[in-house]
């Protein structure tokens, strides 16, 4: 059997699991990844991208921004669109100038690869994990095999950064942690255009027809979002339906969406989920192994980040005092956060998704906010600070 000795062994090379190699790499500790899927699959896979203020400042601290500085997008504000009236929430004067940045996760996720492997450091790709053993003493293992031939990982510590699917919070003991989830009656056809974006800046938009978002990738690639019933299939959108539907849904008087070809569409349904705990002995968990947002928001992969940032804290702290306070108080830290994108996820779906008859209380409660947004700066400001993300120092209670 193949053996690999590191300090700590990551499993899943999704941006938690790239960031946090990046990161230890950065503080002196060593880290070994391995991930299930191939290379290309890894990068194919087309996820949402918004990157908060903290995400690129962390991105940029690591030396790991340089496309993302020259190909994102910087946006100072965001568009909401309620029944046809379109408003505007500026960034800058609600949040002291933070704002995000438009650029797609698998670009993310191809910058932090190649500059792994560019560093010579390992990340065996087609290499699931199998177990993860011994959690509880200190000397964990991790399990993996690749191209038919078994091997172990022999570490100090295994981050569990896994995604949803993954073997970490499977691992861990069922008595240890409380499940909370929500699964909506909606899911979300996502697909990516040639064509120039008809908008400066995102729009989110409530429609009696349902909800409809406009984001980009590029000055020629858009990307944009429908709410479909649970079950939809692709085959029941036909492209010119999809165009159609947008330009209905998103529609404001003097604005035109311009269609073009379709080169990926896909269907994915929109849960709320979480555990309240990430950690057992040896064992952390961070990002989609751990939780999930809706994606209206775009916080899954700022929460992934985030989660990151403490474990590294955590670490850090261990390998150079010898202290384990903040790897004891992981979940404790992180999950502070993690509720308030929760809260703030639920907060944008529920308010841009058409749950009940156009017209119904549940409509005329989400018009009521939105109403409240064009009118009180206060409520204006409370999402523009939770769109751009809060700063690490607001969780420090
Ligand atoms: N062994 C090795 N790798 C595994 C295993 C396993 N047993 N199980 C899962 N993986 C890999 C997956 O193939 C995937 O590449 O772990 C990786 C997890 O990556 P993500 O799902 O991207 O999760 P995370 O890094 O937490 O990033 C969160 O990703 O899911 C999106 O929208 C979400 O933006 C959010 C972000
Ligand atoms: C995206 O660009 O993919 C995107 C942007 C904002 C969201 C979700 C997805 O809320």
């Amino acid at each position: 059997m193949k053996t690999i000795r590191t300090q700590v062994g990551i499993i899943g090379a999704g941006p938690a699991g790239l960031t946090l190699a990046h990161w230890l790499r950065r503080q002196g500790i060593d880290a070994v990844i391995i991930e299930h899927r191939s290379r290309e699959y890894v990068q194919a896979r087309v996820r949402a991208g918004l990157l908060e203020q903290n995400t690129v400042d962390i991105l940029k601290a690591l030396g790991l921004a340089d496309r993302l500085i020259r190909e994102g997008h910087e946006h100072h504000g965001v568009y909401l669109s309620f029944d046809g009236e379109r408003i505007r929430v500026p960034f800058d004067a609600h949040t002291n100038g933070r704002h995000i940045t438009i650029y797609g996760q698998q670009e993310v996720v191809k910058d932090l690869t190649d500059a792994w492997q560019a560093a010579g450091e390992t990340l065996l790709f087609e290499a699931p994990a199998l177990a993860i053993e011994d959690f509880d003493t200190r000397h964990p293992k991790i399990y993996f095999e690749q191209a038919g031939e078994k091997g172990v990982i022999e570490c100090d510590f295994v981050a569990a950064c896994d995604g949803f699917h993954g073997l970490g919070r499977k691992t861990l003991p069922r008595h240890s942690y409380r499940e909370y989830a929500i699964t909506y009656p909606f899911s979300w056809l996502g697909i990516l255009a040639d064509v120039p974006p008809s908008s400066d800046e995102l729009v989110y938009a409530y429609h009696e027809r349902g909800f409809a978002l406009h984001s980009l990738r590029s000055a020629k690639v858009s990307r944009l979002y429908l709410q479909v019933e649970n079950g939809e299939s692709i085959d029941q959108w036909p492209d010119d339906r999809i165009w159609e539907e947008l330009s209905v849904r998103l529609g404001t008087p003097g604005w035109h969406l311009q269609s073009g070809p379709i080169f990926e569409k896909s269907i994915t349904p929109m849960r709320s989920f979480l555990i309240d705990n990430l950690q057992a002995g040896r064992l952390f968990l961070a990002g989609d192994a751990a939780h999930i947002v809706p994606p209206t928001g775009g916080k899954g992969l700022n929460l992934a980040i985030a989660d990151v940032k403490h474990l590294v804290d955590g670490l850090a702290d261990f390998y150079r005092n010898g202290s384990c306070t903040g790897l004891e108080l992981y979940t404790q830290t992180a999950l502070r956060r993690v509720w308030r994108a929760q809260e703030f996820s639920n907060f944008m779906t529920t308010l841009f998704h058409k749950q009940d008859e156009h017209g119904s209380f549940q409509y005329r409660l989400q018009r009521a906010r939105f109403d409240y947004i064009r009118t009180s700066e206060a409520y204006a400001a409370t999402i523009a600070e939770n769109y751009v993300g809060l700063p690490f120092s607001a969780f420090d209670h």
